[in-house]
């Protein structure tokens, strides 16, 4: 179906023998995949008699290969899938399959997208970035410690770099423009901690979501295309994300966290607000110091410095902060 798309992402009349002949399959062929786009996949096609079909607008569709190449010496394998619950759990799928780390999966859309603390990420049809890295973790689990907030700041330099000046970074690992989400991180650990054992990061970044997608999320979001004030090529998106997760993992690897906190600091949206930490039933209340070189959040609460970490925190402000 993606090759069918490809060939009518122009957006420009194609008649059903040459999509057929570029194929090579029937022209009642083409038209039942053309239904297939248009039901599993929410794509509207104009059909025009004498013309032939035309999607209803341009569409830039991700490619494998060009963001294998174009990333250079990352050297992670690319692979590119049209529809997929979610591009983490069939990286665990590969993993169990055998497939060997790294490598790097995208999607151009997700049917169960997972979110942090059990939340759906909402995932369009090749509207966002949905994309997952696989590595293998050697030397133990305090490497994987403060890496999600490393993968915050090289999503945050990837972004800037395509020219969202304002972007922040909200602990752990929310990428924010103007208070409102623009990626969102979820790292995943498959294996056994205390033998082989993988670190799946999967990032979603907000493009050009579309608004009526968007009824379903419970938090403050935005997009690219909203920051931007215009499209952004999902293909150049992909490539920097991954230079940029390449240069900021390697240093992680080389110096842990302690190597980039400064870097974290400066874009930290909330040092010096009142926000409520959230552990299951717990609340506590504190002024936002800072991250420590392990990753944690420290508070001061109650007028002592407090340290506090763990995938399953929330932050929130306070609403007087
Ligand atoms: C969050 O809740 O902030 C984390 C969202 C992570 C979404 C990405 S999209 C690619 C990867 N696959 C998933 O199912 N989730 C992550």
């Amino acid at each position: 179906m993606l090759a069918l798309l490809k060939l009518l992402q122009d957006g420009q009349f194609h008649s059903g023998e040459a999509l057929g002949g570029a194929l090579g399959i029937s022209r009642s062929a083409v038209w039942k995949k053309l239904q297939g786009l248009e039901r599993e996949l929410g794509v509207e096609i104009f059909k025009v008699p004498g013309r032939g079909y035309r999607l209803s607008s341009p569409m830039s569709l991700l490619d494998a290969d060009l963001i294998a190449q174009a990333s250079g010496r990352v050297g992670w394998p690319v692979s590119l899938v049209t529809t997929i619950d979610s591009t983490n759990a069939e990286v665990f799928r590969r993993l169990e399959r055998g497939v060997k780390a790294p490598f790097v999966l995208l999607a151009e859309c997700q049917t169960a997208g997972r979110g942090r603390r059990g939340r759906v990420w909402v995932s369009p049809f090749a509207e966002n970035l949905y994309c997952s890295l696989v590595l293998r973790v050697d030397g133990g689990m305090s490497q994987v410690e403060a890496l999600s907030l490393t993968v915050g700041l090289a999503v945050a330099r990837a972004l800037k770099t395509l020219g969202v000046a304002a972007v922040g970074l909200k602990w752990p690992n929310d990428v924010l423009w103007e208070g409102r989400k623009l990626s969102g991180i979820l790292l995943e650990l498959a294996g056994d901690p205390a033998d082989v054992c993988h670190v799946v990061i999967g990032i979603g970044i907000n493009v050009n979501m579309p608004v009526e997608a968007t009824v379903s999320i419970d938090q403050p979001w935005t997009s690219l295309r909203q920051c931007l004030g215009g499209s952004v090529d999902r293909n150049q998106l992909a490539i920097e994300l991954l230079q940029q997760l390449h240069i900021h993992l390697e240093r992680h690897w080389q110096g842990g966290f302690a190597a980039l906190r400064e870097e974290w600091e400066a874009l930290h949206v909330w040092r010096g607000r009142t926000v409520s930490l959230t552990a299951g039933q717990n609340t506590i209340v504190g002024a936002v110091l800072g991250v420590d070189v392990r990753g944690g959040i420290r508070l001061a609460v109650e007028g002592r410095e407090q340290v506090f970490s763990g995938g399953e925190l929330s932050l929130r402000l306070q609403h007087d902060s």
